[in-house]
């Protein structure tokens, strides 16, 4: 018997539930232009609430809340100061550079960590007309390219009171928060107030075809929408979107910790430590890695490029507990 191929490229390539579907075919729309989408509106309040800030904004897509979120911090001919494999600087394309005139400097850090020391050395708020101005720090958790890691809150905690003392602001990319939110046990809130302005994905772990949201003060969120609206971003009856995200935060947040079990099934078949890996992302090295996803292709486990000698692998809302065994296998074989 031929078994489905189970797609491991991305926690993005969920599809909506049975019960999502008819969530959004039941949603009570309007004209989100006007302001008179209800379940737009509703899925603003709530999530905004959920982090303890006073608005959000609906967004199609985690690049266009970040591009909104960091433009709220950082002024054309600013920089921002972020991890140097982080998804602002190495997957949007450039786009905070090309829309919002945005430039970036970038520490390593071990595993996507936040390099206090080196944010410190890095920061030049005002050096006359010589240096371009820091505005902010980014910071993703989880951490896409370090294989999902989670940043400590700790550490969150301190680069917090370092950029209240010194009026920077902080960015955080929450593409994955959930995740993080659910591996540790730290409540939403908590990330949210280490946060000047943040953005969040339904799409991905959450499994909503469809939605970001940008989150922060009222009137950083008010100018955000107004930007929104110029980038071509002003979606009407987007209530239909704003439902499955909502169904998405009911339905499937507590059970992301299903993911992170089988994303360390996968670990362990390809000979790491499980106890590695944080949350739904499995990242490995091999010489071999364009070779490698190509087998695992041809024996039905679909996992994708991330560096010229790096395969990583994501389990979501899609990869049952059967099908992560099943990869397990091939993998381990391979
Ligand atoms: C950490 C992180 N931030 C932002 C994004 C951008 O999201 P989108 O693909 O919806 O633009 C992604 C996408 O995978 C991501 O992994």
């Amino acid at each position: 018997m031929r078994h489905p191929v189970i797609d491991l490229r991305s926690d993005t390539l969920t599809r909506p539930t049975e019960a999502m579907r008819q969530a959004m075919a039941r949603a009570e729309v309007g004209d989100d232009v006007y302001g008179e989408d209800p379940a737009v509106r509703a899925l603003e309040e709530r999530v905004a609430g959920l982090f303890g800030h006073e608005a959000a904004l609906f967004t199609p897509t985690g690049s266009m809340a970040n591009v909104l979120a960091v433009g709220s911090l950082v002024r054309p001919g600013q920089e921002v100061i972020c991890e140097s494999s982080a998804h602002i600087a190495r997957a949007e394309l450039g786009a905070h550079a090309t829309i919002g005139g945005v430039t970036m400097r970038t520490w390593t850090g071990q595993r996507g960590r936040l390099d206090l020391p080196a944010v410190r050395r890095m920061f030049a708020p005002d050096m006359g007309p010589f240096f371009v101005p820091t505005a902010a720090v980014s910071v993703e958790n989880t951490h896409n390219f370090a294989g999902g890691a989670v940043l400590p809150i700790e550490d969150l905690r301190d680069l917090r009171e370092w950029a209240d003392g010194v009026g920077a602001g902080v960015h955080l990319d929450g593409a994955r928060l959930w995740n993080a939110h659910v591996a540790t046990g730290t409540p939403l809130v908590e990330y949210g107030a280490i946060a000047t302005v943040l953005a969040v994905c339904l799409s991905k772990g959450l499994g909503a075809p469809v939605g970001s949201l940008m989150v922060g003060g009222r009137d950083a969120v008010d100018e955000a929408r107004v930007r929104r609206k110029r980038m071509g971003g002003g979606m009407r009856q987007a209530g239909i979107l704003a439902a499955g995200g909502l169904h998405a935060l009911d339905h499937h947040v507590d059970r992301l910790a299903e993911d992170h079990e089988h994303a360390r099934l996968l670990a362990e078949a390809c000979g790491l430590d499980p106890a590695e890996v944080d949350t739904n992302i499995v990242v490995v090295e091999r010489s071999d890695a364009t070779e490698f996803v190509t087998r695992a292709g041809e024996e039905g486990v679909r996992v994708s490029v991330v560096g010229p000698t790096t395969v990583r692998m994501v389990t979501h809302l899609d990869v049952s507990r059967a099908d992560a065994e099943r990869a397990a296998a091939v993998l381990a074989r391979l």
